[in-house]
C-alpha cells in the first residue's frame, strides 16, 4: 500500500497559533507566576529573557529542522535522518516523557475546569479566604480532582481524533486569539487596581543580588517547559509544515510571543496580589489559591475568576493537544495504526496514570506518580531529549540537509544564521548538561 500522505497545516496563521499553542500554557500563566514570585522577580525574568533567545530559539530551530526534513515525529525523525541506533534513545525517551507530562498537566488542567464551574456557582467568591487553603486540599486529594482529569483527557481526544488540520488547527485558530482577548482584559484591570506599581515594580525592576544559581537554573528549566522542547513536541508540528514556513523566523515568533504571553501573566497576577497584600512567593498554588482569595475580594470577581480560569483551561488545552501528538503521531508513524485508534488507546492509558497522578494528593501519596512524572520528566527526560536533538542536528545529520532546510523558504542573513547554528552546537548542549547535572543534584 502506498504511503498515506502527510498532513500538513493550512495556512501560515495555522501554523503560528498551533505552534504558540503549544508554547503557551500552564508553563505561562501557572508556573511562570510563580517561579518569577520565588525567585526574585526582575531578575529572574531578565535570566529568563537571555535564555529564551540564546538557547531557546536555536533549539527550537534544530527541532524545527528535524522534523520538516524528515516528515516523521519521534522516534523516526532520528532514524531517517540517517542516525545510528543509540540515537533512538532519545526518542523513545521523548515519548515516555510525553506520557508522564500528559498525566500530570491533565490532572493541573482538570483543576481548571473545576474552578470555572465553582466561579459560576459562586463558590468562588462565598468561601471565606481562611478556608480556601483547606477546600483546595481537600479537592485535589478526592475523585473530584480525577474526573476533571478524565473529561479534560476526552476533550482532548475528540480534537486529536478531528486531525491535524480540522482538530488542532482548527481548535487552535479559535482559541489563540480569544486567549489573546482575554489577556488583555485582565491586563487593563490589573493595571487601574489601587497599588499597582509596585507590582510593576516586583516584576520588571531587577535585584541583581537576588540572582543565585538557583535562579539561573531555574530559569533555564522555564525555558525549556514554556517552549516546549526536549520532547520531540516541536519536531512532530514542524514535520506537518509546509515547505514554505519560514523556520528561522517562526522561531523567533514563537519565542516572542510565548514571552510576551509569560510576561503579560505577571502583569496580570503580581499587581493584584500586591494590591491586596498578598505574598508573591506563594509557590505553585499562587494561581490555585492566592488568586481566588483576590477574586473574592475584587468587585465582579465571579465574572473576573471564571474569566480566569477559561484562560487557563484554553492555554491547558491547546498545550495538551500538542503533547499527545507526539505520541499519535508516533503510534501512527511506527506502527501504521489509525489514527482514531492512536487517540482511544493512548488516551484510555494516560487516563488511568492520569488517576494516579492525581491521589498521589490523596490515597496514593506514597507512590506521589504526580511529583515522580514531574521531576523525571522536566529534569531528566527533557534536558536529554533537547540535548539529543541539538547535538544530532548540530553534530550529526548531514551539513547540507540542515542549511537547506533551514533556508528552504526564506532567506536568512548569515549573521543570525551563524549565530543559531553556534547555538545549536555549543551553546544548547552545553547549557542543557549544567541543567542536568545541576537538575540530579
Ligand atoms: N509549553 C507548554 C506550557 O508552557 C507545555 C508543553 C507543551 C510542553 N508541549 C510540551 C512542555 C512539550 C515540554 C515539552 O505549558
Amino acid at each position: 500500500m502506498a504511503e498515506k500522505k502527510r498532513a500538513q497545516f493550512g495556512t501560515k496563521l495555522g501554523v503560528i497559533a498551533a505552534t504558540v499553542g503549544s508554547a503557551v500554557g500552564l508553563g505561562n500563566i501557572w508556573r511562570f507566576p510563580y517561579e518569577c514570585g520565588t525567585s526574585g522577580g526582575g531578575a529572574f525574568l531578565l535570566i529568563y529573557i537571555l535564555f529564551v533567545f540564546l538557547l531557546g530559539v536555536p533549539c527550537i530551530c534544530a527541532e524545527f529542522s528535524l522534523g520538516r526534513s524528515s516528515r516523521k515525529g519521534m522516534p523516526g525523525s532520528f532514524r531517517i535522518s540517517g542516525a545510528g541506533k543509540g540515537w533512538g534513545f532519545f526518542g523513545w525517551a521523548a515519548i515516555v516523557a510525553a506520557f508522564m507530562i500528559m498525566s500530570f498537566y491533565a490532572v493541573v488542567a482538570g483543576w481548571t475546569l473545576e474552578y470555572i464551574v465553582d466561579s459560576v456557582d459562586g463558590a468562588i467568591k462565598n468561601i471565606p479566604n481562611t478556608e480556601r487553603h483547606a477546600q483546595f486540599t481537600q479537592f485535589v486529594s478526592g475523585w473530584g480532582s480525577v474526573i476533571w482529569a478524565w473529561v479534560f483527557l476526552i476533550i482532548n481526544g475528540v480534537i486529536m481524533i478531528g486531525g491535524v488540520q480540522k482538530g488542532i488547527e482548527r481548535v487552535s485558530n479559535i482559541l489563540m486569539p480569544l486567549l489573546f482577548l482575554i489577556l488583555v482584559a485582565f491586563c487593563i484591570n490589573s493595571l487601574l487596581m489601587p497599588g499597582a506599581e509596585t507590582g510593576l515594580e516586583f516584576l520588571f525592576k531587577p535585584d541583581f543580588s537576588k540572582i543565585t544559581p538557583d535562579v539561573v537554573l531555574s530559569a533555564m528549566g522555564q525555558a525549556f517547559f514554556s517552549l516546549s522542547l526536549g520532547m520531540g513536541c516541536l519536531v512532530t508540528y514542524a514535520s506537518y509544515f509546509s515547505d514554505k514556513t519560514p523556520l528561522v523566523k517562526t522561531s523567533i515568533q514563537v519565542a516572542v510571543l510565548d514571552t510576551l504571553i509569560a510576561v503579560l501573566a505577571g502583569v496580570i497576577i503580581f499587581p493584584a496580589v500586591f494590591s491586596y497584600g498578598m505574598s508573591p512567593a506563594a509557590g505553585p498554588t499562587l494561581v490555585f489559591e492566592v488568586l481566588p482569595n483576590i477574586f473574592h475580594n475584587m468587585p465582579g470577581g465571579s465574572i473576573w475568576s471564571c474569566l480566569f480560569f477559561v484562560l487557563l483551561a484554553v492555554a491547558s488545552l491547546t498545550s495538551i493537544i500538542s503533547i499527545s501528538e507526539i505520541v499519535v503521531a508516533f503510534m501512527t508513524d511506527e506502527y501504521k495504526i489509525s489514527r482514531v485508534k492512536a487517540t482511544v488507546i493512548s488516551t484510555l492509558l494516560v487516563m488511568v496514570l492520569a488517576t494516579f497522578c492525581s491521589l498521589s494528593f490523596g490515597p496514593f501519596q506514597k507512590l506521589d506518580l504526580f511529583n515522580r512524572f514531574d521531576f523525571i520528566s522536566s529534569n531528566i527526560l527533557m534536558p536529554l531529549g533537547g540535548m539529543g536533538v541539538c547535538a544530532f542536528v548540530g553534530w550529526r545529520m548531514t551539513r547540507t540537509r540542515y542549511i537547506k532546510e533551514m533556508r528552504k523558504s526564506a532567506q536568512v542573513p548569515p549573521f543570525l544564521f551563524n549565530l543559531v547554528t553556534f547555538g545549536i552546537r555549543y551553546i544548547a548542549p552545553i547549557g542543557v548538561l549544567i541543567v542536568f547535572i545541576a537538575g540530579l543534584i
